[in-house]
């Protein structure tokens, strides 16, 4: 048996928050903004809207784009690191219950910005394993909620939104999941991190900010990490699986930063039609940020039938990944 990648979904919250907003907010500008990090706006997710919230949205789509039954699902897993509840009830079994799902096995990943790919790493192994053979994966962030929004350094790069896909067994092995990478490294724990609220943490601190509930993050240090892990990552699963780089349909990295996706992709002597980009109207949406991109060219009517995807995902961990993904569902 093999793992399909059969549909995609995505939700983006209405509310924008654009670069002119954040010049109100901190000492920055639109300028800075867009040179350093080719963001215009990011998408921010209503008070009372929810991760689960914003998953289910994205879920139900791509249930609808399978065709498949929701009871034909049997496993829901949820990349996030903004979960409805810290510790539990975990947001995957939230979602689940959402879409009238209370019997399947649900949990969430915790990988930050690779957490979609290691999603998709565990749906194969288990559909590979015939343990299961309709899994939904789920990438959804309300980053908005773990946002300093007086830390320049963070608060102009993150957004809210949710992306799902359908991975199912099938027989055919033109329409299966080549091959995916994951990796992580602890020792750069302190690049990227939201300090408090673990067992190592104090319980009584003041206010969220002393609390230290916010993401904190090294920006230049991480971004050179990135440079190298991304490009290291994805050049290694194309040797392995001896493809060239040129037979990549669809390159679709985590939407950090502009700069960082030129520089991998030139590093692979990518054609710019072969990059897929949404940092400019999204940010860095962390573990939604792959399935939303490959809803965008879904959307567009880019992705078709049999297309090869190359995923390349790296965050906080440090963790990294990559996959080599045929498009398994009819384009729009
Ligand atoms: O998603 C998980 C992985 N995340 C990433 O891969 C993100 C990686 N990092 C980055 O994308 C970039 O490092 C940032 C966009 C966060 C920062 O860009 P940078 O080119 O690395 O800038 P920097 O941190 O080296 O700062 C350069 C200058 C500093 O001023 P001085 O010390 O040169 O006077 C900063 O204080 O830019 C200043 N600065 C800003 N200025 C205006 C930092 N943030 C801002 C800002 N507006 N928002």
């Amino acid at each position: 048996m093999y793992a399909a990648f059969r549909s995609i979904g995505a939700y983006v919250p209405t509310k924008i928050l654009s670069n002119a907003d954040l010049e109100r907010m901190v000492d920055t500008s639109d300028e800075w903004i867009f040179k350093r990090t080719g963001i215009k706006e990011r998408h921010i997710a209503a008070e009372n809207e929810t991760t689960s919230d914003m998953g289910v949205e994205a879920a139900k789509i791509a249930i609808e784009r399978a065709g498949i039954d929701k009871n034909q699902i049997d496993m829901v897993i949820c990349a996030t690191i903004s979960p409805d509840y810290f510790c539990m009830p975990s947001t995957a079994t939230i979602i689940a219950d959402k879409l009238g799902l209370q019997k399947v096995m649900a949990y969430d990943i915790s990988a930050a910005c690779t957490g979609f790919v290691y999603a998709l790493s565990v749906a194969k192994a288990f559909i590979e394993s015939g343990m299961k053979k309709n899994v939904l994966i789920i990438g959804s962030e309300k980053l908005s909620a773990i946002t300093d929004y007086t830390d320049r350094g963070t608060c102009i790069l993150f957004g809210d939104g949710a992306g799902a896909a359908i991975i199912s067994a099938t027989s055919a092995q033109s329409e299966a999941i080549i091959d995916v990478h994951t990796g992580s490294d602890g020792a750069y724990a302190d690049l990227l991190m939201t300090p408090n609220g673990g067992s190592g943490s104090a319980h009584d601190e003041p206010n969220r900010e002393e609390a230290g509930c916010f993401m904190k993050m090294k920006g230049n240090e991480t971004f050179k990490v990135a440079v190298r892990t991304l490009t290291s990552d994805v050049v290694a699963i194309l040797e392995e699986n001896n493809i060239a780089s040129s037979a990549i349909k669809h390159f679709i990295p985590h939407q950090a930063n502009y700069r960082i996706i030129k520089a991998v992709g030139d590093a692979l002597n990518l054609e710019e039609e072969q990059v897929v980009l949404t940092v400019e109207k999204y940010g860095n949406t962390s573990g939604a940020s792959i399935p939303m991109a490959i809803n965008d060219i879904y959307e567009s009517g880019r992705l078709q039938e049999g297309d090869l995807m190359l995923l390349d995902a790296f965050g906080g961990g440090l963790t990294w990944g990559s996959a080599l993904v045929p498009f398994a569902g009819k384009g729009k």
